[in-house]
């Protein structure tokens, strides 16, 4: 054990869908009430107008086999799209620093083979470390390449951001990658530029990678906008790298457009690796998605549409369940101590509500000294339309009360 302070340090590799953890633990039970679905993260607003269009005029594009690193003209557009929304030191290279991916959870997932790949072994055990709770693919990563996860627990009393400050040189020295999660799945909370540059100093320092998951990083719930990471790198991006996607931003989670962009080094390994195992993108996806990332009237609308829902949820909720309005994200994170464990308050809001919603605990590992940052907290998410939102909330909020 390095370090006095890893309480998050995880024993227990096995990495499961929160999913199907959750039909099984509803199985065989009747949803007492009409269902609402709040477990999945999936933006059910409309999608943008342009897609349909966009897909016939480019339909031929579906007769052939798709470049794996995209077209150029998709790089040109995400690149162009990180140097509006962000303040970056200098412009990306397209051709060298962007790389599309077929949306962000297979891209997080294979960065840490590229990772182990471009690093090797590292002097001892080689190490991913998450955020806990955290999203499944980097512990599948972790798992896969065989490093030890060491899960830094978020609490509510730090505003859900991990104590990065208490990574020991010995572990960061074996580190392959850092994934960061910001806004955060399943919190909302936003790094500070900050601690951004705290971790990538450190990264940096020990040459291990920073994988920064910014795929909510247009989910903003009031005026702060979430800086990302290639804007806390200093003049150059290396070992950076940032992994964003259309599924949240452009209500696409079905179009699997997503991509890569910082450290060249990186990029260019990835890719060879991907060039022999990754799913292409289709060309006609990779033009939805240039048009997705040309138009920013669509992204204000959803947001406009989810700071609505949150402000019904801070009008109904109030402070039950120490609701907190997050920074970013669509989720609610709901302390139900009051009901019972997680699991249990999960299956009666389903048996008594009708409400299907995350038991925090599938989300997070436990730790060696038996504690899950999870436990208690259900994630709700807020992703249907306002009159289904609001009756969720409704039910939610005047449940057992
Ligand atoms: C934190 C986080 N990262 C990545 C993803 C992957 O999204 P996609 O593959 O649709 O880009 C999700 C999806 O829910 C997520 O919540």
């Amino acid at each position: 054990m390095a370090g006095s302070g890893l309480a998050g340090r995880n024993q227990y590799a096995n990495v499961r869908s929160p999913f199907v953890r959750l039909t099984e633990l509803l199985a065989g039970i009747e949803p007492g009430k009409p269902l609402i679905n709040l477990s999945v993260g999936e933006p059910r607003h409309p999608m943008p107008s342009f897609v349909a269009p966009v897909i016939a005029t480019h339909i031929g594009g579906f007769a052939k086999y798709p470049m794996l690193r995209g077209t150029d003209r998709f790089r040109n557009a995400a690149a162009s799209w990180l140097g509006r929304r962000y303040k970056l030191p200098r412009a990306l290279d397209p051709n060298k620093e962007v790389l599309v991916l077929n949306g962000s959870r297979e891209g997080l997932f294979l960065a840490s083979i590229a990772a182990k790949r471009i690093l090797g072994e590292r002097g001892g055990k080689p190490a991913i470390i998450v955020p806990n709770p955290f999203y499944p693919a980097y512990g599948a990563g972790a798992e896969v390449t065989g490093c030890e996860l060491v899960a830094l627990p978020a609490y509510a009393k730090n505003n859900f951001i991990p104590d990065y400050d208490q990574i020991s040189d010995e572990l960061m020295a074996r580190t392959l990658a850092v994934y960061l999660c910001s806004p955060a799945n399943p919190q909302g909370s936003v790094l500070p530029r900050e601690t951004l540059e705290k971790v990538i100093a450190r990264a940096r320092k020990h040459g291990a990678f920073v994988f920064a998951d910014e795929c909510y990083s247009e989910i903003w719930l009031s005026d702060k906008v979430p800086t990302g990471a290639l804007e806390a790198c200093g003049a150059n991006f290396d070992n950076v790298i940032t992994f964003n996607s259309l599924s949240k931003r452009s209500n696409l989670p079905g179009l699997r457009v997503g991509f890569a962009a910082g450290d060249e080094r990186f990029i260019s390994a990835y890719s060879e690796l991907r060039n022999v195992s990754a799913p292409q993108v289709p060309e006609p996806l990779q033009e939805v998605a240039i048009a997705a990332y040309s138009d920013e009237y669509h992204v204000e609308d959803t947001r406009k549409l989810y700071r609505e829902k949150f402000d019904l949820a801070d009008k109904l909720l109030g402070k039950r369940f120490n609701h907190k309005r997050p920074e970013g994200g669509f989720f609610l994170w709901l302390d139900v101590t009051e009901l019972g464990d997680d699991e249990t308050a999960a299956k009666s809001l389903f048996e008594d509500a009708g409400l299907r919603v995350v038991p925090g605990s599938y989300l997070a590992r436990t730790s060696a000294d038996g504690k899950n940052p999870g436990a208690n907290y259900i994630r709700v998410a807020l992703v249907d339309n306002l009159k289904i939102t609001e009756e969720a909330l409704k039910r939610l909020a005047s449940f057992r009360k």
